[in-house]
């Protein structure tokens, strides 16, 4: 089983933005982490992070060429704002597990909606970086 981790804007800046919010672990921290579960679980993990909205399209669409079976994804800030993610995700069909490090349900009022949860497969905010292993385990065990 082959799964595409997609991580959008300033999620490069993990351990430096916002501490209280986010941790004070990195991107690299997480990364290791999510390889070190994906081998335990024999899947093979591939991981992507970009600040530009076209970018992750790009990514998306490369993901159905590919044969990606699963796709988490943390799209950031264009969680709130972006169409185009939400229409790249339906056009591949692979099923998809949004992850928010933070509990975006209790934050400010623009934060509450999310586009691309009108096609995931199962949304988890709120659960740190533990959220990732949760999607990747939801995606394998089906
Ligand atoms: C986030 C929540 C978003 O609202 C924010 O813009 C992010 C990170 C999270 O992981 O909690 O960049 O997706």
């Amino acid at each position: 089983m082959k799964i595409l981790i997609i991580n959008g804007p300033n999620l490069n800046m993990l351990g430096i933005r916002e501490p209280d919010i986010y941790g004070r672990k990195t991107y690299d921290d997480l990364v290791e982490m999510i390889k070190e579960h994906c081998y335990k679980v024999s899947v093979e993990a591939d991981f992507k992070q970009s600040n530009h909205e076209g970018d992750i399209v790009d990514m998306i669409q490369q993901a159905y060429y590919d044969k990606v079976d699963g796709i988490v994804i943390n799209p950031g800030a264009y969680t709130h704002t972006s169409v185009a993610i939400l229409d790249a995700l339906k056009a591949t069909g692979i099923p998809t597990v949004e992850v928010h490090i933070s509990k975006v349900d209790e934050r400010e009022a623009f934060r509450q909606i999310s586009y691309v949860s009108y096609y995931a497969k199962k949304t988890i905010t709120g659960k740190g970086f533990d959220g990732y292993i949760e999607a990747v385990d939801f995606l394998v065990n089906g």
